[in-house]
């Protein structure tokens, strides 16, 4: 597939698996306006190559996965430029994150604040490493999350705990976010890439256009005007079109392990 060169961020391919590290670690990789613009090439790069199945998502360095967006860059922001400053980075990264047909998984591996928070969770789940620190700080710098944070964190902790978590301003550690569901696993900081990538392997096995099924449907429960049991069935129905199902059922009849085509 076609290599971009980027200046913050480092993609590799390696056995169907495109994973993208944020790599501004004198930063802690907060997330400027260029990063998150090479991020948007680099997930559209990896959605359109028929190789990439999976797409990991992390950070460099020991410390930081994302310690927030670069705070440097908006601090002098109008009102106007602020709600600008929201909308393109959700169009381009959060929400396109969030979307993407490939599956997304985010390997935590440090600081998680803010636009970092909120970037893990647009992937489509989540494990960290057990030094990991996540939550959203913007109030305790007047503003609030604006890259979906008010959106998604009470989606997946519930809102009480969502509503602390942002009034607070407050930290919490990986066990937390693991009770909090926040995070699916917790590992020592040098077995978290390992982890994501044997989930990345169980993920590959299965049909690439049903599991883009899944996530539409699953997704579509958190729309607004979206109706999800109704969208679940339209995608089930559709599923019933491709040669992914007539392979795997006939496999599963023949007794065999399916070599899904991907259609
Ligand atoms: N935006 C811009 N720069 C950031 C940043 C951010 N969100 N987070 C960290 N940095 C920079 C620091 O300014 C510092 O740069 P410098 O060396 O040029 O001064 C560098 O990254 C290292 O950070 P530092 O604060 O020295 O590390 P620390 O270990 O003392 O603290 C944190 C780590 C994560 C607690 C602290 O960096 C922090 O609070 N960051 C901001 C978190 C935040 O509010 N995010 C939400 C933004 S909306």
């Amino acid at each position: 597939m076609k290599s971009t060169s980027y200046e913050n961020i480092l993609v590799a391919h390696d056995n169907g698996i495109t994973t993208i590290t944020i790599n501004r670690p004198s930063k802690l990789n907060a997330l400027n306006i260029a990063t998150i613009k090479e991020l948007h090439e680099a997930f559209k790069e990896g959605e359109a190559d028929a190789k990439t199945k999976v797409i990991i998502v992390t950070g460099s360095g020991e410390k930081a996965f994302v310690a927030g967006a670069d705070i440097s860059e908006f601090a002098d922001f109008s009102v106007s430029q602020g709600e600008h400053l929201a909308a393109q980075g959700q169009a381009m990264l959060f929400d396109f994150v969030a979307h993407l047909s490939t599956p997304v998984i985010a390997a935590v591996n440090g600081f998680a604040l803010g636009g970092g928070l909120e970037l893990a969770m647009a992937a489509h789940f989540r494990i960290a490493s057990d030094n990991a620190k996540m939550g959203l700080p913007e109030v305790s710098l007047g503003v609030i999350p604006g890259y979906g944070g008010t959106q998604r964190l009470p989606q997946l902790v519930g809102k009480g705990r969502a509503m602390e978590l942002i009034m607070t301003a407050g930290m919490i550690d990986a066990h937390q976010a693991l009770e909090f569901g926040l995070v699916n696993y917790v590992t020592p900081q040098e077995d978290l890439l390992p982890l994501a990538e044997k989930l990345a392997g169980k993920i590959m096995r299965n049909s690439s256009v049903a599991i883009a099924a899944a996530i539409e449907a699953i997704n579509a429960g958190y729309e607004d005007g979206e109706n999800g049991f109704e969208a679940e069935i339209s995608a089930f129905g559709k599923c019933f079109g491709t040669a992914d199902f007539q392979e795997g059922t006939q496999a599963f009849l023949e007794k065999r392990k399916p070599n899904f085509p991907g259609k």
